[in-house]
C-alpha cells in the first residue's frame, strides 16, 4: 500500500495535549511521533522561542517527521527508542512536557509487509524499528515451548497459551514459521473460533509484538528517564493501549505521589517523598470519537505533574 494511503488518526488528541499544558516558550518531547498528529497540535501552541523533540523508534516516522519538520528550528528529531531520552542531549536542560501515545500506528498495522497483522500474509516481522533486534519469525524459530507459552500468556492473556506454543514447536521443525498468515492458521487450526467478532490470532499476535518491541521495559525506562528530566511543573501525558501498560503508568505515578505504601493488612511502608501528581483521573476516549476512530477504543489517558 502506497505510504500516502496510510493515515493515522490521532487519540484523544485534545486530551492529551491540553494535559501538557502546554506554554508558548517550553521545551517539549514527543516521544512517539508516529505521523506527527499529536506533535503538530503541540507546535501550534508553540512560539519562536519553543522547542520541541521529536523521536520514534521507527525509520518509516522519522522519515515522515524530516519530510515535515527538518526545516523548522523549533524542531529536532532522532531516531530512537524513547527509553534513551536521557542520552539526547538535546534533553539535557530538562523539558517542560513529554508525550508518549504508546503502542503501533495505523501505518504500520495498515502495511502488510511490516507483519504487525493476522489479515494479510507477509514476512512475520513485527519490528518497529526495522533497523535492529529480532523479528518475531527470529523469535519463534528459537524460544523454548516454554518462553512461548509464557509470551502468549502473560503478553496477551492467551488461554490457550500452552496449546499454542506445543504446536509451534512441533510444526517448526518441518515448517519454520515464517509468515504471519501461516501463524495466524496455525492458531485457528489450533483453538478455532471462539470469541464472536475476535480473530483467534489476536491475543497471540498482540503479545508476540509486546514481546519483540521489548515494550514493558521500554515503558520502565521512559518513565524513569522522564521522571528525571521533567522540570518542576513539567507534564507528563500518556496514552497506553492495554491493561499491561495502563496498570504500569499508573502504579509509576502512585509510587511516585508519596502515597503510603504497602497492603491493608502489613504494616504501612513508609512513603518516597512526592515527585509526581496526578492531574486528573483517568480519561478514556469520548462516545464521539469511538464512531469516528474505532482503534481508539482500548485508549486510556494519564496526566501527571512533577512536583518541586
Ligand atoms: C500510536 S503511534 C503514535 C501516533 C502519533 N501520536 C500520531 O498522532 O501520529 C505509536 C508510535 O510510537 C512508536 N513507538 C512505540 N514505542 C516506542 C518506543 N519505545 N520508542 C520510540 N518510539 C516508539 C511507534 O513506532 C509508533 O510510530
Amino acid at each position: 500500500m502506497a505510504e500516502q494511503q496510510l493515515k493515522h488518526i490521532p487519540v484523544m488528541l485534545g486530551e492529551a495535549v491540553e494535559g501538557l499544558a502546554v506554554h508558548s516558550g517550553g521545551r517539549y518531547l514527543d516521544g512517539t511521533f508516529g505521523r506527527g498528529g499529536h506533535a503538530r497540535a503541540v507546535l501550534s501552541r508553540l512560539g519562536p522561542d519553543g522547542r520541541l523533540l521529536l523521536m520514534d523508534r521507527d525509520p518509516q516516522a522519522i522519515a515522515t517527521a524530516q519530510a515535515e519538520f527538518a526545516s523548522d528550528p523549533r524542531v529536532s528529531i532522532r531516531h530512537a527508542n524513547f527509553s534513551t531520552m536521557a542520552e539526547w542531549d538535546e534533553t539535557a536542560g530538562g523539558l517542560d512536557g513529554i508525550l508518549l501515545d504508546l503502542g503501533v500506528s495505523s501505518p504500520q498495522l495498515d502495511e502488510a509487509a511490516r507483519g504487525f497483522s493476522f489479515m494479510a500474509d507477509a514476512p512475520l516481522d513485527m519490528r518497529m524499528d526495522t533497523t535492529q533486534g529480532e523479528s518475531a519469525a527470529d523469535f519463534l524459530a528459537h524460544a523454548s515451548e516454554k518462553e512461548i507459552a509464557d509470551v502468549l500468556w502473560i503478553y496477551g492473556e492467551e488461554r490457550f497459551s500452552r496449546k499454542i506454543a506445543r504446536a509451534i514447536v512441533e510444526d517448526r521443525t518441518d515448517n519454520p514459521i515464517t509468515r504471519t498468515g501461516q501463524l495466524a492458521s496455525l492458531i485457528e487450526r489450533v483453538v478455532g473460533r471462539r470469541e464472536p467478532g475476535k480473530h483467534p490470532a489476536t491475543r497471540s499476535f498482540q503479545a508476540l509484538r509486546i514481546r519483540v518491541n521489548g515494550e514493558l521495559d521500554a515503558l520502565e525506562h521512559g518513565l524513569n528517564a522522564a521522571l528525571e528530566l521533567l522540570k518542576v511543573g513539567g507534564r507528563l501525558s500518556i496514552i497506553s493501549f492495554h491493561s499491561l501498560e495502563d496498570r504500569a503508568v499508573k502504579l509509576f505515578i502512585r509510587d511516585h505521589s508519596g502515597r503510603v505504601q504497602g497492603s491493608r493488612r502489613g504494616p504501612p511502608v513508609a512513603a518516597a517523598p512526592a515527585r509526581l501528581a496526578a492531574v486528573g483521573k483517568a480519561r478514556f476516549p469520548s462516545d464521539e470519537e469511538l464512531s469516528v476512530n474505532p482503534r481508539s477504543r482500548s485508549a486510556v489517558l494519564r496526566v501527571a505533574e512533577k512536583l518541586a
